[in-house]
């Protein structure tokens, strides 16, 4: 796989970008066909084209499930019923979302061996809060040699009442897939509240479920015998949709995006419509016009749904040098995600970090240099900051980027950017 970009900066980006599925709902979604009955034959429809899908789909081949992408209509068809209760390491550790094949084998089979699973370098990423929900719903936990084995004291599981210490949206997915099939009416406290649960959610009620407040902080789940299958089509990534809108604002660009719910990014256009760039929105599609000379500093925290989503913050500290004035950035979901700044330094800007705040003095003009991305929201960050920068900047550590974003050179090509893949 590609994983060094060339990128020459300087240069406004203009014209229309369409947004993929969400990568972090079809991450959910797909364990959930794990609970799909046997004899079911599920269709998925705008699956984004990236590498976590071929992840995912290699580690439902190993459980029994045969999935089958068509990229060119963006659609996963997937037949076949779970036989297997262990993964491997070949697949698990390389997403962080395989964690959620605890939650649907659990489900189905009251049982699951498999390695930690991995996914971006951000910070500490426990699993106590999954562990606490297996624990109410009388499922053993033990950790042994870097792998996790669960085992129900009884089943089929029975339903039970959870509060999460912390809205952790994962944790929220895995008590989603476990209720769905346990006997009786389960709660959860405290649940997150982002639009990929409310999508989970949404699909496993069309298999069959009973989920009621997704999308609140009170979920209520009654149990079902049996799933039926999927027929779904994913929300456009949301997370994409920031990026080009911060892509569009930090070259001081213009341009729409489609495709995309700005519903889901209030906090992101808020925080820039503040700060002086131009949106409206008609008929679907976003218009962006950043051409003004200057921006309002910004003072942001990440927090959960519908707070500013920490998978954009790496992208506002690129925006927060071009703001006049001093730009303050917290993370409260990821307290240590600022790696980036260290590779921004190399660009010549200086920041200051203060445990999980980091700040920002602009103007500053970012400088081509060599850098590296070392998760997928820093390293399109940094592929941000090089079209700020004049001359040519080289960026290792692109496949982050290709783990989650489809076409994502391809795409800031057709808006007039000097980028190349090798
Ligand atoms: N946490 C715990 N214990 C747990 C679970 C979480 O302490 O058992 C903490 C985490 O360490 C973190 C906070 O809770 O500090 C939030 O973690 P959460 O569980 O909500 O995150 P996640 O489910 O692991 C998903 C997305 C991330 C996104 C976060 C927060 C997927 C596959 N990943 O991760 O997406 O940053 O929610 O919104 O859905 C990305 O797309 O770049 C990405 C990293």
């Amino acid at each position: 796989m590609s994983n060094v970009v060339k990128i020459k900066g300087g240069v406004p980006l203009i014209g229309d970008v369409t947004i993929n599925g969400s990568k972090n709902a079809i991450s959910a979604i797909l364990p959930a066909a794990c609970l799909a009955k046997p004899g079911s034959h599920s269709v998925i429809k705008n699956v984004p084209d990236i590498s976590d899908i071929e992840t995912h789909c290699a580690i439902l081949k190993e459980i029994g499930i045969t999935a089958s992408f068509d990229r060119e209509h963006h659609t996963l068809t997937l037949s076949g019923s779970v036989e297997q209760v262990s993964l491997s390491e070949t697949n698990a550790p390389k997403i962080r979302a395989s964690n959620l094949y605890l939650g649907a084998l659990l489900a189905i089979k009251g049982e699951v061996h498999m390695p930690f699973c991995g996914g971006d370098q951000i910070g500490d990423r426990p699993l106590d809060i999954h562990f606490s929900i297996f624990h109410k719903f009388k499922i053993n936990t033990e950790i042994k040699d870097g792998h996790i084995n669960c085992l129900a004291t009884e089943f089929p599981l029975k339903a039970a009442t959870v509060y999460l210490r912390y809205p952790s949206v994962g944790a929220t997915e895995n008590a989603l897939l476990i209720a769905s099939l346990a006997e009786g009416t389960s709660y959860i406290y405290n649940a997150a509240c982002e639009p990929e649960i409310t999508d989970l959610a949404i699909t496993l009620n069309n298999m069959g479920a009973q989920i009621h407040g997704a999308g609140t902080p009170i979920i209520r789940v009654t149990g079902v015998s049996e799933l039926g299958s999927i027929s779904h089509e994913v929300i456009p990534d949301r997370l994409e949709y920031c990026t080009f809108l911060m892509a569009f604002a930090c070259t001081h660009g213009k341009g729409r995006i489609l495709g995309g719910i700005p519903e889901h990014s209030i906090s992101v256009l808020q925080t820039l419509i503040d700060s002086g760039v131009s949106i409206h929105f008609e008929d679907g599609i976003t218009y962006v016009d950043a051409t003004c000379d200057t921006y309002n500093p910004i003072n942001i925290s990440a927090l959960p749904y519908p707070g500013l989503p920490t998978d954009v913050q790496p992208l506002l500290a690129v925006f927060a040098t071009l703001c006049k004035g001093t730009s303050v950035i917290q993370d409260s979901v990821f307290k240590n995600r600022f790696g980036y700044a260290k590779e921004f330094s190399k660009m010549g800007i200086s920041s200051l970090h203060l445990y999980d705040h980091l700040c920002i003095n602009g103007p500053q003009q970012f400088k081509a240099a060599h850098v590296k991305g070392t998760d997928i929201r820093a390293a399109s960050s940094l592929v941000l900051a090089a079209l700020c920068a004049t001359s040519e900047t080289t960026l290792t550590g692109y496949s982050h980027v290709a783990r989650g974003y489809e076409n994502f050179v391809r795409k800031l090509h057709s808006l007039g950017a000097h980028i190349d893949l090798y």
